[in-house]
């Protein structure tokens, strides 16, 4: 939508109107006067006509850790859900991008920008997501080759780009894969007979968990390399 075409529905004096207001100079777009009407509307831009704010809708960027039983989605009637720990009152306009297991901690973020979660969550960008892991018993050396050559996944009908893999012990290991597939990690050990026992996600992308404590979360700016 144009800001001129914002302004008419919005004052419901059609384009006439939008158009007197704009060449007075009275239409402010981010704080600035502007005259040219044709200009798209972004979801996030900030406009004022005649001193009256029409929109003011914030973008927001959470970094949450999520607990071990909390769910990952938006509502949900017999779990707590991670929208549940943002005790602010525009908790209920994010999504998340990208989900975790309940039984899995680690790194989700949320937005209500859906161009940014998209961007993060869309197969083509491949965006990596790091993940410590513990299993119930000993990861051979065959397994992880197997993750580095990448591996079939026929419910979805794709091949997972290889992973990068490091042994930490003989029962974990930190794993970074590029896909997003429902229960990902646990089906590629589960192939070989072997059981995640922890799951913790460590990064998403450029975004790292860092030293936010288990049930906190933290804002991050409009992200320098993603522009609206
Ligand atoms: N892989 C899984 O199996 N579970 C998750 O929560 C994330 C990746």
């Amino acid at each position: 939508m144009t800001i001129s075409q914002f302004i008419a529905k919005h004052s419901g004096l059609g384009k006439r109107h939008a158009k007197i207001l704009l060449d007075s100079g009275l239409v402010f777009l981010n704080h600035q006067p502007i005259t040219d009407g044709n200009l798209p509307l972004g979801k996030f831009d900030h406009l004022s006509a005649n001193g009256e704010i029409l929109q003011a809708r914030t973008a927001r960027y959470i970094l949450l850790h999520k607990p071990i039983g909390i769910l990952s989605a938006t509502t949900d009637k017999n779990h707590s859900t991670v929208i549940d720990l943002i005790n602010e009152p525009w908790a209920n306009e994010l999504h998340l991008a990208g989900r975790l297991d309940r039984a899995t901690s680690g790194l989700v973020i949320l937005t209500n920008d859906s161009r940014f979660s998209e961007s993060l969550t869309s197969p083509e960008n491949h965006v990596p997501k790091t993940y410590l892991v513990h299993t119930d018993q000993p990861i051979p050396e065959t397994v992880l080759q197997q993750f580095r050559d990448g591996m079939s996944f026929e419910k979805e009908n794709t091949r997972s780009a290889p992973a990068i893999v490091d042994l930490l012990s003989e029962t974990s290991c930190r794993l970074t894969i590029y896909e997003g597939l429902h229960h990902q990690i646990k089906r590629m050990f589960l192939r070989f007979g072997i059981r995640v026992t922890q799951l913790h996600r460590e990064s998403i992308g450029i975004y790292l968990l860092g030293n936010i404590q288990v049930g906190h979360w933290r804002n991050i700016d409009l992200p320098s390399c993603y522009c609206q």
